[in-house]
């Protein structure tokens, strides 16, 4: 949550830190702002609102400055405000920083000026301007040693042509060629512009100057780092010939279906380095929608592995009182990576020397470092704060798993190609339906086995976007309770993808329409195989055992479209951020 950004090079910093700011601008929205050296003099624009308002406001500023950091806002301490907005100036020194320092109201005693802002944050840049007769990386050092929480964070100091990073638990990485160095939270600002990277580790400090970037560790050590190569560089992050990445991502789902299928393929290594044989239990753990793919996952294993499986939500992991058993695989579902209550549940796990497999989308992130095993999906970045393209590339990934540990056998390719030949039969939901779907005060999902994970994905992804109270439930379950919810006011949207479970879903879909409910169906079966509805949704026909990636589609285009004709911006909903970084 919230995005850093730092420029230090040749070209005139602001171009480059707006651009910047945008890539990252998924991990926060509430609030925007700059800071740069202008001939030595420290200057900061910011505003509440997004880029494109902090954009407009720079254009009255023609400010000449090579070096500069930004920040884009998800609000923790202290509502979405410009003086909540980052950075936070003070004295010499101008800060930014991602994450939450847990004793800033101890600090906060030590400063006797005034604070400007509600933020936990601004303690920095007061606690810099305190010790300010050290030496720039002295004093930086220092005040990063009185630190409590997670950050990762960057100040620039006036007069001096530097700038200093830190990073704990929140990433933070740096990239240099010829003409500039950049800092970031995300690696997807270098692609196209750098060929390697730093990553920096919790508790070191960088000092970039021109041209050089030195690295001490906690004690104060200059320290050397190697580089790592940037892999699978997409050339730029664009919507392309989509109004939104919602969109766009939704319809990329049978490219990264294929590509996260096929690393199996070109190399079979990659499923036997794990030593599946050790273990008698998987147990699932996640957050939001990657938890939904544990869900499913654990559905797989004990089908299709015979292996008794269990999931947990992250958050509430961290508070059972687990029994720790080393014959149980834990597997940690994240896109980003970055997620702090999964992060915190792979230490747990850790700590009780048990094994890690993280399952990731963002190469190189905390989570794939610090697990035992790793696995990618790869479906390069994931823009909008709404999954979409990655959940179904986890329900691929871990049906492989699921259905080929177990057995010697290749990875059937034909299946993927299959997928892959559908692309174009991802069409929108007809637009009669959006004015209807928004007229109703009540939505249900509901399914079962498999569906019922659909279902309630759908929930979240349409709750998500289009700010829509709603529920997901299994069919059976409907009659202990939330029948009362019934009337002719609410929509049931019941999702049926396997034959067998037709005749349960029939006596859902009466008890439903005997309340005066309004049904639509989503299913490939025969519609006449069904009780009475009032719509149906189809979903791409394509002849995979993976029903849980081809039925999900039109349900998140229905959200999506539905988002859209409300007037909402699908891929920044309110309150939200992509990388919840915070427990
Ligand atoms: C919903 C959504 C979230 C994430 C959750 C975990 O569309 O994207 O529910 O799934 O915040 O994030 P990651 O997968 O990055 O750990």
């Amino acid at each position: 949550m919230c995005g850093i950004i730092g420029y230090m090079g040749k070209e005139d910093c602001i171009p480059q830190l707006l651009h910047a700011l945008k890539i990252v601008e998924y991990r926060g929205y509430d609030s925007a702002g700059i800071s740069c050296l202008d001939h030595g003099k420290l200057i900061t624009i910011k505003t509440k609102g997004k880029i494109a308002k902090l954009e407009t406001l720079l254009q009255h500023h023609p400010y000449h400055a090579t070096i500069g950091i930004g920040h884009t806002r998800w609000a923790t301490h202290g509502k979405p405000s410009t003086r909540n907005a980052h950075p936070h100036t003070y004295g010499h020194w101008s800060i930014i920083h991602n994450g939450i320092i847990e004793n800033a109201h101890i600090l906060k005693q030590e400063c006797p000026e005034p604070f400007s802002s509600q933020t936990d944050s601004e303690v920095i840049a007061h606690l810099l301007e305190k010790n300010n007769h050290l030496r720039g990386i002295d004093c930086f050092r220092k005040v990063i040693s009185q630190l409590q929480g997670t950050y990762a964070i960057a100040g620039l100091h006036e007069g001096e042509e530097s700038m200093y990073v830190a990073k704990y638990k929140n990433p933070l990485y740096i990239a240099q060629n010829n003409e500039s160095i950049m800092i970031s939270s995300d690696l997807a600002v270098f692609y196209g512009k750098f060929y390697s990277y730093y990553c920096l580790e919790d508790h070191e400090i960088a000092m970039i100057q021109e041209n050089s970037i030195t690295f001490y560790n906690q004690q104060g050590k200059s320290i050397a780092k190697q580089s790592l190569t940037l892999q699978n560089v997409p050339q730029t992050i664009s919507k392309g010939i989509y109004p939104y990445y919602m969109e766009k991502e939704i319809h990329e789902i049978p490219y990264v279906t294929q590509s996260t299928w096929q690393q199996f393929v070109e190399d079979e290594n990659l499923l036997h380095n794990i030593p599946w044989q050790n273990y008698t239990c998987i147990h699932f753990i996640a957050c939001g929608t990657a938890y939904h793919a544990g869900q499913m996952g654990a559905i797989y294993f004990e089908k299709y592995a015979h292996i008794p499986c269990k999931s947990s939500i992250a958050s509430e992991f961290l508070y059972e009182n687990t029994l720790f058993f080393p014959k149980t695989l834990y597997i940690l579902i994240s896109q980003s990576g970055e997620t702090a209550d999964t992060l915190s549940c792979c230490e747990k796990i850790k700590s009780h020397q048990c094994d890690t497999l993280a399952i990731v989308n963002v190469p190189h992130s905390r989570l794939s470092q610090i697990a035992t095993y790793v696995l990618h999906t790869l479906c390069g970045p994931e823009m909008s704060v709404a999954s979409t393209k990655v959940y179904t590339a986890q329900l691929t990934l871990l049906y492989l798993l699921a259905t080929h540990i177990h057995i010697e056998q290749s990875i059937p390719i034909e299946q993927v190609q299959s997928i892959l030949a559908f692309t174009d039969s991802i069409t929108p939901i007809p637009s009669s339906f959006l004015p209807k779907i928004v007229s109703y005060k009540k939505i249900l999902f509901v399914g079962k086995g498999e569906d019922y994970i659909t279902a309630k994905e759908a929930s979240l992804k349409f709750k998500e976007i289009t700010y829509t109270h709603c529920l997901a439930l299994p069919c059976g379950e409907l009659k202990h309770g939330s029948l009362a919810l019934i009337d002719a006011d609410s929509l049931v949207i019941v999702i049926c993808t396997k034959p067998n479970m037709i005749d349960k879903i029939n006596t859902c879909m009466e008890e439903i329409k005997a309340r005066n409910g309004h049904i639509w169906l989503v299913t490939n079966e025969n519609k006449k195989k069904f009780a009475p509805f009032d719509a149906i949704l189809s979903y791409p026909n394509w002849s995979t055992p993976l029903s849980a990636v081809t039925s999900i589609i039109p349900l998140q285009l229905l959200a999506y479209q539905t988002a859209v004709a409300k007037g909402l911006n699908p891929d920044q909903p309110r309150n939200l951020a992509k990388s919840v970084t915070v427990e």
